[in-house]
């Protein structure tokens, strides 16, 4: 049986003016299903690159990925679309929220894009699980960085998606709010069974994952190679034991 996640050897290479920029040059991996994995490298190797491809929002220049089985490359626009809609829950370092809606309205969208009923008990749920629950009157420049990320972190698990991506959700925040985002998006793994793949540049919270996939640009580095990542950073293991 093949895995939930496929991708096969992804490359992009962008055009700026006359020159080429590689960002993916052959990426291949496989997540299983409910498995949280995480992503890591320095800035410029091609991870946001990556997100957007597993994510289906942009599409490689040779390469294919594969979710549960259905190739992105196989679908109309409008098929892709709908099985992003339907499967995964993003979450952007920036937050994206809309301006002028309430944090409730932000949430409520992707029920609404997605052609569901808002389920008004696991909204309630995930909302006070995240400490924003009295916060949703409020517009994004009425909330903290770190409340606008919950927010957005609510807004793509509304759906109970079956993938999580998470571009460094917590790139811009304080520890309180990466703390929150961070357990959250293990609650969803671990009591949700909902496969869960983030990007970080923060070492504590790559550990939240089973696993660690290294980058560097644009290719996938053997673990071996990565000495200074030890596999159980002791105050990650901390936080999750208690
Ligand atoms: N839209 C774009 N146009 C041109 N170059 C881009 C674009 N997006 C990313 N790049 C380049 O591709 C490479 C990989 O970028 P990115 O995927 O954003 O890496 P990371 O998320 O690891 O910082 C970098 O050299 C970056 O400058
Ligand atoms: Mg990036």
């Amino acid at each position: 049986m093949s895995s939930f996640i496929v991708a096969r050897e992804l490359r992009k290479t962008y055009r700026v003016g006359k020159v080429d920029v590689p960002a993916l040059r052959g990426i291949s991996l496989s997540v299983e299903k409910g498995e949280f994995v995480t992503i890591v490298g320095p800035s410029g190797s091609g991870k946001s690159t990556l997100f957007y491809m597993l994510g289906g929002l942009t599409r490689p220049d040779s390469g294919s990925v594969i979710i549960d089985g259905v190739d992105f490359a196989a679908l109309s626009d409008g098929e892709r679309t709908r099985l992003r809609k339907s499967k995964i829950g993003f979450v952007f370092q920036k937050f994206n929220l809309l301006p002028t809606l309430s944090a409730r309205s932000n949430i409520e969208i992707a029920s609404d894009i997605a052609g569901v009923k808002p389920d008004s008990e696991f909204q309630k749920q995930i909302t006070e699980m995240l400490g924003i629950a009295q916060r949703l009157n409020h517009r994004p420049s009425e909330l903290s960085g770190g409340e606008q990320q919950r927010v957005a972190l609510a807004r793509a698990l509304i759906n109970r998606p079956a993938i999580v991506l998470a571009d460094e959700p917590t790139g811009n925040l304080d520890s309180k709010s990466s703390g929150i985002v961070l357990e959250m998006l293990r609650r969803s793994n671990k009591d949700l069974g909902q496969t869960v793949l983030m990007i970080t540049h923060n070492p504590e919270a790559a550990e939240y994952g089973d696993r660690i996939i290294h980058m560097r640009d644009g290719q996938i580095v053997a673990p071996e190679e990565n000495p200074q990542w030890t596999p159980h950073h002791p105050a990650a293991a901390e936080h999750l034991q208690s």
